[in-house]
């Protein structure tokens, strides 16, 4: 069989990139879309989960990175910057490394996942840890950019949300249409902005013929766009959208408004919730952030605002080995040690009558 395509090869056309731009690619993209059987039945609809947490680093951020690092490796840069809540670091560094640029990153101090933070070391990224959030970090990348011969490849750069836009490519691809409705989570808005480019190029094209309604969720603490105005200092245990001022604002109301969707937030404890029922009844172990989706479309069916029968794709965005501090915490892991001895085992195991 011919290797995994990644999202250049495979989508070549619909991105922004020539014969001579250099492919710097991992296999990213062609994720599996995964039916979660017991959300479906919970919510009377046909309900399916993108996992884009099977990606070459563990997260979206890939199908963008494979561009921005192609595009900047063809302009003759020979490092990259970007801000980070964490994921993009880590694509960032293992785009960059294997594309021979330099990686540097700016990241949250003391706020990135810990998995995360080792992807980023043992790509080889500069990694700076900036006192300050997201929002600061994000600041200082675009500023050294604008003074220094670095590439920023945060999804302020265009072709960052070039790439993301294949997953709605693939959704399409995999039903043979576009569903009803698509949920995901929100931090910086590059994410809904991707999705919604995605289907209505290919509702254009006639690659489908319907648009689905975009519903985004942000965490309760960190909800600039359920709210209307900047959180100047956001707080969520999903850190990888601990944000207050999306940079892609803008794009993100407009993909809501244009597709008829909803903006929504959800707690930390639903998030949490929603993290443990899809790792223990559907499979899917996510990050808390990748989440806040499905605690969103949970949130709102228990309010009766989920009509049944409809075609659903929920997008989890990054896998939950990225933050097993947050997955551990809170949880009592059984720690008992047993004689190795079968009866002794057996009871430990429950099994003994
Ligand atoms: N889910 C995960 C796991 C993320 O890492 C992010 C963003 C999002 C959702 C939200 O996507 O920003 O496009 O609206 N992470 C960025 C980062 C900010 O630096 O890794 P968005």
């Amino acid at each position: 069989a011919a290797p995994r395509q990644g999202v250049i090869d495979r989508y070549r056309s619909w991105l922004p990139v020539t014969d001579s731009t250099p492919v710097v690619t991992l296999g990213e993209g062609t994720t599996p879309l995964v039916r979660a059987n017991v959300l479906s039945a919970e919510l009377s609809c046909e309900v399916w989960l993108k996992v884009e947490g099977a990606n070459p680093t563990g997260s979206f951020k890939d199908r963008g990175m494979t561009v921005a690092v192609s595009v900047a490796a063809g302009e003759g840069a020979r490092a990259v910057v970007c801000a980070s809540t964490g994921n993009t670091s880590a694509s960032a560094a293992a785009y960059a490394s294997r594309g021979g640029l330099k990686p540097i990153v700016l990241l949250p101090a003391g706020r990135i996942a810990a998995g995360k933070l080792a992807q980023a070391i043992m790509h080889g990224a500069q990694v700076v840890q900036v006192e300050g959030n997201f929002d600061d970090c994000l600041r200082l990348a675009r500023a050294l950019a604008d003074s220094y011969p670095v590439a920023l490849v945060n999804s302020v750069n265009p072709v960052r949300i070039e790439g993301q836009k294949t997953a709605a490519f693939e959704v399409v691809d995999d039903l043979g249409n576009a569903p009803d409705l698509h949920v995901l989570p929100v931090g910086n808005g590059g994410n809904i902005s991707a999705y919604w480019r995605g289907y209505v190029e290919y509702a254009t094209a006639g690659q489908a013929t319907r648009r689905p309604r975009m519903w985004a969720f942000q965490a309760a603490g960190a909800a600039p766009l359920v709210l209307g105005h900047p959180v100047p200092n956001p707080e969520t245990v999903a850190t990888a959208i601990r944000i207050g001022d999306p940079a892609s604002t803008t794009l993100a109301i407009a993909a809501k408004e244009e597709s008829g969707g909803r903006f929504g937030a959800v707690t930390d404890q639903e998030i949490l919730a929603a993290q443990g029922f899809l790792a223990s009844r559907e499979g899917v172990f996510v990050e808390p952030a990748s989440a806040a989706g499905v605690a969103g479309l949970r949130q709102l069916s228990q309010r009766g605002e989920v009509d049944p029968g409809q075609q659903i794709v929920i997008t989890v965005t990054g896998h939950g080995l990225k933050d097993i501090d947050t997955a551990l915490s809170g949880r009592s892991i059984q720690a008992e040690v047993v004689a190795a001895e079968l009866t002794k085992v057996a009871a430990a195991c429950g099994l003994a009558g």
